[in-house]
C-alpha cells in the first residue's frame, strides 16, 4: 500500500487548496482498504475519506489518516433484452467511465458528461445535470461498514436518494466507504433528453439529431463554455443547491421578480434557481481577493489562484447574506466544509 506522510493534498481538491494531510494512504484496490482498516495508523486514525476531492473544501491542514479511493475496474455483469448492467470500483473517473459507456453505445449516462469526482462519490450526492440524476440508472451498490469491514450490498430504493442527497450523505454518513457501483443501462430504445437547459439547441446549432454520442458531446460543449476547468480555475461545480420554498414565497417572488426561473416540485413547493438570485445580488464575476463568483455562472464558488479556504467561505457567507437580505431565501451549501470551520 503506497502511503505519504506530511502530504500536500493540492492535487487531489479541486480548489487546489495546499493543505496538508499527516498521512495520505492511496488505496489502490480493496486489498489496501483492509490493510488500512487493520493498520493501527490507518482507521484507527481516520480523518478523511477522500473521493474526488470535487465537492469538498479543505479548511486547513489534517491531522491523522487521509483514505483517498484510488481502486479502479469495471465489468458487465449481465446482457438482457435491451439492457446491460455494468459495474465499475469507486476510484474510477466519473467521465472516463461515462464515456466509455456512451462509446459502448449504452444509454443512461450521457447527460451526465464531464461531471467532476469518481464513480463512488457519485451516489453520495445523486449527482444529476441536465434533466438526469444518478438514481436514474444506479442499479445497486456495494458499501463496506467502517466499524467492522462488513460489505452489503444496496438497491436502488436503499440508498434514500433526493435531490442532491442520499443515505450516505444522511444517516450513514461517515460510517462506511462505497466500494462499487452498478448501473443498469439501455443498450436500445434510449431516453433521449434534450429538453433541459440549452441542450437541444446546442445540437440544433451543431446540425446533429439526438443520440447518445451528440447528447454527450452537446452537455461537455455546454459545460465547457459556462463551468471553469478546475484544472485552470479553482473550483467545486456549483457550490449552493437550488433552494427550495413555499409556493406562497414563490408567488410573491414572481410578482417582484417575473424573471426568475421557478421549478415547481412534485411536493407544491418551487424550486428556485440559485445562479439567478446570486447574479441578481451583483456577484456574479464579482471578486474579493482571490475568491469570488465565476463570471459565466453566478453559482460557481472560483479560486482564482491563492486563495484560502477563509477567503472563499467568506466570500460564501457574504453570499449567503446578500441573498437572504435580497429575496428571504436560504442557500444552502452543496459542497462539504471539512476541518475547523473558518470564522464567517
Ligand atoms: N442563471 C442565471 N445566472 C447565473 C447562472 C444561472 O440567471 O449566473 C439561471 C439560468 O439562466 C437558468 C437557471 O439559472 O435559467 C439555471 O441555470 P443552469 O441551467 O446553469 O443550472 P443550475 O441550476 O445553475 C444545475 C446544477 C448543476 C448542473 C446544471 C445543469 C445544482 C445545484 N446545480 O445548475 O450541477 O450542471 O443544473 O443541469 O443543482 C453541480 O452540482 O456541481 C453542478 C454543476
Amino acid at each position: 500500500m503506497r502511503t505519504e506522510r506530511n502530504a500536500s493534498l493540492k492535487p487531489y481538491n479541486t480548489f487546489g487548496l495546499d493543505v496538508t494531510a499527516e498521512r495520505l494512504y492511496h488505496l489502490e484496490s480493496e486489498m489496501d482498504l483492509v490493510e488500512y482498516l487493520d493498520d493501527p495508523r490507518g482507521y484507527a486514525q481516520h480523518a478523511l475519506l477522500l473521493g474526488g476531492g470535487s465537492n469538498m473544501l479543505l479548511a486547513g491542514n489534517i491531522k491523522g489518516s487521509v483514505a483517498r479511493v484510488a481502486w479502479t475496474g469495471r465489468r458487465v455483469v449481465e446482457e438482457g433484452d435491451g439492457f446491460v448492467v455494468v459495474e465499475a470500483a469507486a476510484g474510477e473517473n466519473w467521465h472516463r467511465f461515462v464515456q466509455w459507456t456512451v462509446d459502448q453505445g449504452w444509454g443512461g449516462l450521457q447527460n451526465l458528461s464531464l461531471i467532476p469526482g469518481l464513480v463512488g462519490t457519485a451516489p453520495v450526492q445523486n449527482v444529476g445535470a441536465y434533466g438526469v440524476e444518478t438514481k436514474d440508472s444506479l442499479h445497486a451498490l456495494r458499501w463496506m461498514r467502517w466499524e467492522d469491514g462488513e460489505i452489503e450490498e444496496f438497491s436502488n430504493a436503499d440508498c434514500g436518494f433526493g435531490y442532491r442527497e442520499s443515505v450516505f450523505k444522511g444517516a450513514l454518513r461517515d460510517q462506511g466507504v462505497i466500494l462499487s457501483v452498478q448501473f443498469k443501462l439501455t443498450t436500445k430504445d434510449h431516453a433521449l433528453l434534450t429538453h433541459y437547459g440549452s441542450v437541444a439547441e446546442e445540437l440544433a446549432a451543431a446540425g446533429r439529431e439526438p443520440s447518445l454520442r451528440s447528447i454527450a458531446d452537446a452537455v461537455i460543449a455546454i459545460r465547457q463554455s459556462k463551468l471553469p476547468n478546475p484544472a485552470e480555475l479553482g473550483n467545486s461545480g456549483s457550490f449552493f443547491k437550488n433552494p427550495t420554498v413555499s409556493a406562497e414565497w414563490a408567488a410573491n417572488l414572481a410578482a417582484a421578480h417575473p424573471s426568475l426561473p421557478q421549478y415547481p416540485q412534485p411536493d407544491g413547493r418551487v424550486k428556485l434557481a440559485a445562479g439567478w438570485l446570486i447574479e441578481q445580488t451583483g456577484w456574479k464575476g464579482k471578486r474579493v481577493g482571490n475568491a469570488g463568483m465565476h463570471a459565466k455562472q453566478a453559482l460557481v464558488l472560483v479560486n482564482y489562484g491563492g486563495a484560502t479556504a477563509n477567503e472563499l467561505v467568506a466570500v460564501a457567507h457574504q453570499v449567503q447574506h446578500d441573498v437572504q437580505a435580497a429575496f428571504g431565501v436560504a442557500l444552502e451549501m452543496e459542497v462539504n466544509l471539512i476541518g475547523a470551520a473558518p470564522s464567517a
